[in-house]
């Protein structure tokens, strides 16, 4: 594969594991996971991590992993290389996987005895992509396989915290954010 390629198909395979984490931003309110029950004196996973946030993030990953799908064919015809198709398992393992690695990055932010909102650098870049690519590999081991292959993935682990550090600073510009992180 060229270059090129590499690089969309990394990007478009991964956009089903980006925008979960943008869209519990903009949903996220609401009865905690934790309940906020504490351990060791401290909250499991803090009020920063909802139910509401969780689900509607998950359901617009997966949503669009399906729109993506619609249009995979014109983007082939357009740039002459055909992205890859989710079947909706591996959708589901990219959208849940990239939520739950961000909930396992809370609960070891509280553990290390960080607040809600303080940066974790390296964590907070890389939880959900780690999530993202484990939950897909355990539903749909063959698909992950084929499509992350190893330039693709060394593409996936260079640009994403590029991404998330660009999304990010754009939502604190337009006050989505409270923190630039
Ligand atoms: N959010 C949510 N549910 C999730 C993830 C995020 O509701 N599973 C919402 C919350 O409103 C949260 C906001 O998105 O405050 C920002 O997410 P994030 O930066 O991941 O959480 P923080 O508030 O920074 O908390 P933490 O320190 O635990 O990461
Ligand atoms: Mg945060």
């Amino acid at each position: 594969m060229d270059p090129v390629a590499v690089v969309g198909t990394a990007l478009w395979a991964m956009l089903p594991a980006y925008v979960p984490n943008n869209v519990a931003v903009l949903t996220g309110g609401g009865r905690p996971i934790d309940g906020g029950r504490t351990w060791g004196g401290r909250r499991v996973l803090g009020d920063g991590k909802t139910w509401r946030g969780t689900a509607a993030g998950t359901l617009a990953g997966v949503a669009l992993a399906l729109g993506l799908n619609a249009v995979a064919d014109a983007a082939g015809t357009a740039f002459g290389v055909t992205p890859p198709t989710f079947p909706v398992i591996a959708a589901l393992g990219l959208s849940l996987g990239a939520m739950c690695g961000d909930i396992g990055a809370s609960f070891l932010k509280r553990r290390t005895g960080r607040e809600r909102g303080a940066p974790f650098p390296g964590v907070d870049q890389l939880d959900f992509v780690v999530g993202a690519l484990v939950l897909a590999t355990l539903l749909d081991f063959g698909w992950v396989a084929d499509t992350f292959t190893l330039p693709v993935l060394a593409v996936v682990l260079v640009t994403t915290p590029l991404l998330h550090v660009l999304t990010n600073a754009i939502a604190y510009v337009l006050r989505f954010k409270d923190k630039p992180w």
